[in-house]
């Protein structure tokens, strides 16, 4: 009888980490579902609501300011808050947009207009399509247009991406100076 109490107990204890762990792989980083076996990458859906929030950049141009919102699939910044690298599979979705402004209570205020194109990043640790100029130096590397948001228009990441990274390249080709959560919650 008591035998049979401790099982149980012991369990439940069982399934209580069983579950938590499926909840937890469940929302884990899984970029390569918006892979293709050639390594064609789709725009992942519902970015605004499903992942965290990075941070945003604020380009003052005379031709229009732009603000950058970045966006990382869940977890992916806890497991680099606690490794210092972007796991395997992480996405990372950059959101530029076009600004309206006005002079509000607070000052001179820009805020986000219309989207006008989405940078995708996939985290490659593994170098899974050595043949694909979209994929290389660890990362596969995309772009969508706003007037056809599901088209991958991006040709060679060496020449549509790389060079504009350099200066991020010792933090993994990101700008991650620009994420307060990167740092700390
Ligand atoms: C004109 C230069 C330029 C080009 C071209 C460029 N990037 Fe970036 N990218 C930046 C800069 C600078 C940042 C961070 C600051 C900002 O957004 O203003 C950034 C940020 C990003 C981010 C957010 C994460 C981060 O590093 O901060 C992603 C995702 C991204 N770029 C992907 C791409 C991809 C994919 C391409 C090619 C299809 C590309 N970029 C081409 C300059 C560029």
């Amino acid at each position: 009888m008591h035998a049979r109490a401790i099982f149980i107990v012991l369990l439940l204890i069982a399934l209580g980490a069983y579950q938590q762990f499926g909840a937890k792989s469940q929302n884990s980083i899984n970029g390569f579902q918006f892979v293709d076996k050639m390594g064609n990458i789709r725009k992942p859906p519902n970015v605004r609501d499903t992942y965290q929030a990075l941070g945003t950049y604020a380009v003052i141009d005379p031709k229009g300011n732009e603000l950058h919102y970045t966006y990382a699939s869940p977890g992916a910044a806890e497991t680099y808050r606690q490794t210092g690298k972007f796991a395997d599979g992480t996405v990372l979705v950059k959101e530029v947009f076009a600004t309206d402004h006005a002079q509000l209570t607070t000052g001179d205020a820009n805020w986000a207009s219309g989207t006008k194109i989405w940078f995708v990043l996939i985290k490659d640790a593994k170098g899974r399509y050595p043949g694909n100029p979209l994929w290389g130096d660890g990362w596969g590397w995309a772009l969508f247009k706003a007037d056809a948001p599901d088209k991958q228009v991006a040709t060679d990441y060496k020449k549509d991406c790389l060079g504009c990274h350099i200066p991020a390249k010792s933090t993994d080709w990101i700008y991650v100076q620009g994420y307060p959560v990167l740092k700390s919650k």
